[in-house]
């Protein structure tokens, strides 16, 4: 990425304003929260969305939280069923994320959620977060202002240090109070899930909502199966996907990077310029529009281009590969 300056903001009237506006023109602008640092970005920008991924050197397309400034906004865009309402209520604003089902008119970019049905939705408990929030008026996807698999930041310095040079602000509003991630619960299904240990005990979230399900994915195995990073089959669509076509049959859809194969039923062009950004911010558009067009003009499969391995090219091959490989029942 061409190296520029990163503002530091000072977390006054005029900063949040200028990082407000810095979000909705498409900027990645990192701001404090209670829990750390997030690298904000808008969320129902899939370019700028995309940029975070980038800005993070992340392996892989892992979802993002959507940061809101109320819960009557959150609610606007997953559906919130008793139990949602009744966590809300006690824990927010503050360090508790809610995967919940996104609503239809969702306007949040797929990438955002990396194409899952569900959108992880968050209010932060810090009062210029929320002033930010309110004055970008959108949801602002935030992972942790740090490249991927560094420590978490929590204060402006710690953004600086990893992301200077990568992003175009960070608003800096001094250390952050709670200083661990939000817990991540996922009400998605019949069973509330923890996915993350976090800012608020599970004995709390326990003693609102009765017996949670526990642990990490890394300490049980078992949330593993909701935690898109870690499950094989992640993102599939109905129609069987080959990887790295290099011709393509009469009877498939053709997902292209560059100059497209000759042929095929129908074409979802991820980047006419080989571009890894631009493909990572049209991917899941892609496989969702070629497995209806694909059914709709009678064809059998999906072939891939091959996708280079550098830049995000490592995360759309990673969500490919999930995309391609053996369904388990
Ligand atoms: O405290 C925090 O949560 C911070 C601040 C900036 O808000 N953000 C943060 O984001 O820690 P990140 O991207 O580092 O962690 C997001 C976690 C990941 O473990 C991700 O897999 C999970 O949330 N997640 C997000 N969307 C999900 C979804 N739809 N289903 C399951 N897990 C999801
Ligand atoms: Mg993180």
């Amino acid at each position: 990425m061409a190296a520029r300056m990163t503002e530091i903001l000072r977390a006054d009237l005029a900063g949040v304003m200028q990082a407000a506006a810095q979000l909705r023109a498409g900027a990645l602008v990192a701001f404090g929260t209670e829990t750390v640092y997030g690298l904000g970005g808008d969320a129902t920008n899939a370019k700028a969305v995309a940029a975070i991924f980038d800005a993070k050197g992340r392996p892989r397309f892992n979802p993002l939280i959507c940061h809101y400034p109320s819960a009557e906004r959150a609610f606007q865009h997953v559906v919130a069923d008793p139990r949602a309402l009744r966590v809300a209520a006690a824990f927010w604003p503050g360090p508790l994320t809610l995967v919940l089902q996104r609503r239809p008119n969702c306007p949040v970019a797929l990438l955002t959620g990396a194409g899952l049905d569900t959108l992880a939705v968050r209010v932060p408990r810090h009062a210029v977060a929320t002033a930010l929030l309110q004055a970008a008026d959108r949801p602002i996807a935030a992972p942790s202002a740090n490249r991927s698999g560094q420590v978490s930041p929590t204060s402006a310095q710690h953004v600086m240090d990893g992301l200077a040079g990568r992003i175009a602000a960070v608003l800096d509003s001094g250390s952050c109070e709670v200083g661990v991630e939000s817990s991540v619960l996922d009400l998605s299904g019949t069973m509330p899930v923890l996915l993350r240990p976090g800012g608020v005990a599970a004995e709390a979230l326990e003693a609102c909502l009765g017996p949670i399900e526990r642990g990490t994915p890394h300490a049980t195995g078992q949330p593993a199966f909701r935690s898109p990073g870690l499950m094989v089959s992640h993102y599939a669509p109905n129609l069987p996907v080959r990887l790295n076509a290099e011709s393509i049959a009469d009877n498939e859809a053709l997902l292209a990077f560059g100059p497209p194969l000759p042929g095929g039923r129908c074409v979802f062009q991820l980047s006419g310029s080989g571009d890894t950004v631009e493909a990572a911010v049209r991917l899941f558009e892609g496989l969702r529009w070629l497995d209806a067009e694909g059914k709709r003009v009678g064809a059998a499969g999906i072939a891939v281009m091959p996708v280079p391995l550098s830049g995000l090219g490592l995360a759309i091959n990673d969500r490919l590969g999930r995309a391609a490989a053996p369904r388990g029942g």
